[in-house]
């Protein structure tokens, strides 16, 4: 066969394939997800397109299933939702065991139309209007107060529908590691989660029973997690001390770093996110401050995201056009924008290839198809050439992308699973005419 014309280029001299830590850049690439020709995957459904890898999801829920229970004696994970809420990825979660963390009523009705009992639910959030409010306390599902007008609302439904909720209160508190989101729940340092407890053991309508707090989002240093819990674990000794109150769960949110790289990440991934048990060890270690008879120890809630489904996800696109660009740059235009990959505006995602690639490494941006300039999908990285037509693997972007993704110059991709059976389905057609003229009405004065 005749090798295809490479135009010759003068390339500045960088860093090249290895850096200090002996991390090849090239990569090898990858043809298949899980056994299946990823070609096959976009003969059948498209490019650009999302595929999922069930065993993946499957040995990463019980990574840290393992991880966990082995430190500490009562476990419950409760998947986030927000995080990816396809049907058939929660149902894999929900098979394995876990319950749902829901932030919205749109939220906890999924779980529920999915089959989760709503007391297997945990409810966090700073908007939970009141009507949905009632009809989850009513339920049984587990509320995490956000604010003093939460509470007065959750009192009203008390007394209104003479129940007793059992309820949490998320905290929000400092550690010298990571600067923990303050704008959720009751602070902790100033005193307020104090009086929130206060209220809910005076008021005597609701029982205090969980702890929350939920530090902030890939988080890479697992010592902020140890705090976390011990703070927490005082805290409920606190209220044990004061008020004879049992906290009978503990929940340290979400947060674990997934194995992609921030775009300022100055180490690779597989040095810079700690594994599992890591934050397991720092989570028991924290907790271990608890004062409580064996029997009494509360459950470790986890509410994880972003760490069970990133590595899951891949995004397939495919090449549309070669361009240089003025600085002397290559420019590649691929059929996925950031519309579909949100993620990559603070991650540095990692990019394989579906075939052998030959030629000179050169510096290259990867731009999407949608005509706005804020459309790039990878920052500059070393890339030999590519003709149109070739594939690319976004690897790791299983995590918020397929709920933060838009309708936005572009129909939405399919998304499909591969099955642990070796199977491929769809998880969600891509979107057509139909699905975006669906919702819309055209006023009747119109001809
Ligand atoms: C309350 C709560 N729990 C869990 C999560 C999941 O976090 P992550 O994806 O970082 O694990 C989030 C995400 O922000 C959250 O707000």
């Amino acid at each position: 066969m005749k090798t295809p014309y490479e135009r010759p280029a003068i390339v500045r001299h960088a860093m090249g394939m290895m850096n200090k830590l002996g991390r090849a850049l090239a990569q090898r690439p990858m043809t298949h997800i899980d056994g299946v020709a990823i070609e096959d995957l976009v003969a059948r459904y498209g490019s650009p397109l999302f595929v999922f890898s069930e065993r993946t999801l499957v040995e990463r829920y019980r990574e840290l299933h393992d991880a966990f229970s082995r430190r500490w004696p009562k476990l419950r994970i409760a998947w986030s939702y927000k995080t990816n809420y396809l049907s058939g990825v929660c149902k894999t979660f929900h098979q394995e065991g876990a319950w749902a963390e829901v932030v919205s009523p749109f939220e906890w009705e999924k779980a529920v139309h999915l089959g989760v009992a709503p007391d297997h639910v945990h409810w966090n959030g700073p908007f939970k209007p009141e009507e949905a409010l009632e009809r989850a306390l009513v339920a049984g599902t587990m509320v995490h107060i956000d604010h003093f007008d939460e509470l007065a609302s959750i009192e009203r439904i008390a007394a209104r529908r003479g129940i007793r909720p059992k309820v949490a209160i998320r905290i929000n508190l400092t550690t010298d590691t990571v600067q923990g989101w303050s704008r959720f729940g009751f602070n902790l340092e100033s005193g307020q989660a104090r009086d929130a407890a206060l209220r809910i053991v005076a008021g005597d309508r609701m029982e205090l029973v969980g702890l929350h707090c939920h530090l902030g989002t890939f988080i890479q240093e697992a010592d902020a997690y140890r705090q976390a819990a011990r703070k927490l674990a005082l805290f409920a000794n606190e209220l044990r001390a004061t008020h004879g109150t049992r906290i009978t769960f503990i929940d340290l949110g979400g947060g674990f770093a997934s194995q992609n790289a921030l775009k300022a990440q100055y180490l690779p991934s597989e040095q810079a996110t700690p594994p599992f048990s890591r934050y397991a060890e720092a989570i028991a270690d924290g907790l271990s401050a608890i004062d409580a008879p064996p029997s009494e120890l509360p459950t470790l809630v986890l509410e994880t995201g972003r760490a069970l489904v990133d590595e899951a996800g891949h995004l397939i696109t495919s090449v549309i056009a070669n361009k240089r660009l003025p600085d002397g740059r290559r420019g590649l235009v691929v059929d996925a924008g950031v519309n579909v990959l949100f993620t990559s505006f603070w991650y540095r995602h990692d990019v394989v290839p579906t075939r052998e690639l030959r030629g000179m490494p050169e510096p290259t941006v990867i731009y999407g198809p949608l005509c706005m300039n804020i459309d790039e999908i990878r920052e500059t990285m070393q890339l030999p050439p590519l003709s149109v037509g070739d594939r690319l693997v976004l690897r790791n972007v299983g995590a918020y992308n397929v709920t933060q993704w838009m309708q936005f110059i572009t129909y939405r991709p399919a998304v499909v699973m591969v099955g642990s059976n070796g199977k491929h389905a769809l998880l969600r057609r891509a979107e057509a005419l139909e699905d975006v003229i669906a919702l819309e009405e055209v006023p009747a004065w119109m001809p």
